[in-house]
């Protein structure tokens, strides 16, 4: 497909990789709906892109919701008189041990429901929202080529910390390959990236000596930035033959 005949949704948009993807997919000439929850970065987005080929629009979305989802894919249609792309990027965090004891009380504290709901509800319940509203459009639509890309993560594999964000991005990256295979009769290609650790306000929130140790089982020692990760976007965007299948942009990293 050609970046100058897009017209995709980025999920997220408002900051980190969404924000790079967004503004870079508009510098080269496609037409982007920045969808987030925040609402001021979707604002400085705009701004920003206001002189690009490629125009921007946004949507305050959550992803999670239904309602939001259905009026964010409405709404790309008909301002963009159609839709072809969609990048379900939106995704968040909330770490912690299964189960931990407490050296010093014997207390066993537990992940609790709500933080492996959260994560679950907006890194994999969205992204499947966001695919099956989005496919349904194109069908219905009668549009002839379209492409999905996943933002999963090589947490994936399974990262000690991690019970609600590894078991959604594995979830997401198994949903990759079978989308594909599901919707490849309807001209729609899904493909997937997983970064490793990438240079956005997640890191830069890190205190130094933590972001050391993690980097010392990457092979490049150092984190990727949001402009490497969009060479992924870019690549499967453009490459008609590639579905189905994840890209680890991660620097060698090995969990
Ligand atoms: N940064 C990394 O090292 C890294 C590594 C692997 C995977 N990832 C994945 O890449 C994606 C982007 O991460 P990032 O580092 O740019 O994060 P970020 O926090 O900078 O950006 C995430 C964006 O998602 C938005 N968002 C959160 N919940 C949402 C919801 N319910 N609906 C709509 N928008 C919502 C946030 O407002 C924010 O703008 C995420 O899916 C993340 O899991 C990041």
């Amino acid at each position: 497909m050609n970046l100058n005949d897009l017209k995709i949704i980025v999920t997220g948009a408002a900051s980190g990789m969404g924000r790079h993807f967004a503004l870079r997919l508009a510098e080269l000439g496609a037409s982007v709906a920045a969808a987030d929850l925040n609402t001021e970065g979707l604002e400085s987005l705009k701004a920003e892109a206001a002189d690009f080929p490629g125009k921007v629009i946004t949507f305050e979305t959550n992803v999670a919701s239904e309602d939001d989802v259905v009026a964010l894919i409405n709404g790309t249609y008909e301002q963009f008189g159609g839709l072809n792309g969609l990048v379900n990027n939106a995704g968040i965090f909330r770490d912690g041990l299964l189960v931990k004891k407490d050296k010093t009380t014997g207390n066993v504290k537990r992940m609790s429901l709500k933080n492996w709901q959260m994560v679950i509800d907006v890194d994999l319940t969205g992204p499947f929202l966001c695919t099956r509203e989005f496919a349904a459009k194109v069908i219905e639509t009668d549009t002839k080529q379209a492409v999905v890309i996943n933002i999963s993560s090589v947490s994936r594999h399974g990262n000690p910390g991690q019970s609600n964000y590894s078991a959604a991005k594995a979830g997401l990256a198994a949903d990759t390959k079978l989308w594909a295979m599901e919707l490849a009769r309807y001209g729609i290609r899904v493909a997937a990236i997983a970064p490793g650790f990438v240079d956005t306000p997640i890191l830069q929130g890190m205190r130094p000596e933590v972001l050391d140790k993690m980097l010392k089982g990457v092979a490049m020692r150092r984190t990727g930035t949001p402009e490497e990760l969009f060479l992924g976007v870019k690549f499967i965007v453009e490459c008609d033959y590639f579905t189905g299948r994840c890209l680890d942009i991660d620097g060698g990293t090995f969990m």
